[in-house]
């Protein structure tokens, strides 16, 4: 089994979707492990987005990640990242397929793309650390 961090943003908390959000992770079978509403700040943005630090959209990232509370899930299941990622969808919510979460309840990069799932395991294993103490996740 592997896990992910699934972050469902700021936006798509304010958008009142995250239950939306979840059903789509269970509806697959895929395992919540952990789960926790957080509201960011500037310092642990700046950990989990440590890669796009220097790029043209990073403040506004920022300002973006940091606005209102998000909420934070570890995922485990087969090749969890790789499947979380083809629910997910595209970055862009323009490109993304209409069936993915992004291409459902997400309009462009602008307004937002209301979550964020792990790309590799290395990151998998960052992010989690990030988010959670060992003691948060629940192995059943
Ligand atoms: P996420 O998958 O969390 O990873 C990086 C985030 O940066 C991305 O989703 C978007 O929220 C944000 N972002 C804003 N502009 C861009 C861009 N031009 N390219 C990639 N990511 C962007």
């Amino acid at each position: 089994m592997e896990q992910t961090l699934v972050l469902i943003k700021p936006d798509g908390v304010l958008k009142k979707v995250a239950g939306r959000i979840i059903s789509r992770f269970e509806d697959k079978g895929l395992k919540i492990e952990a789960l926790k509403m957080v509201w960011i700040d500037e310092e642990l943005a700046k950990s989990h987005y440590e890669e796009h630090i220097g790029k043209s959209f990073f403040q506004r990232l920022l300002s973006y990640i940091t606005q209102a509370p998000l909420i934070a899930i570890v995922i485990s299941g087969p090749e969890a990242i790789k499947v979380v990622r083809n629910l997910v969808g595209k970055t862009n919510p323009v490109k993304a397929e209409p069936g993915t979460i992004r291409g459902d309840l997400a309009l462009d990069l602008e307004s937002g793309n209301i979550v964020h799932a792990s790309d590799s395991q290395e990151s998998a294993a960052k992010e989690i650390d990030l988010f959670f103490s060992a003691e948060e996740i629940y192995s059943y």
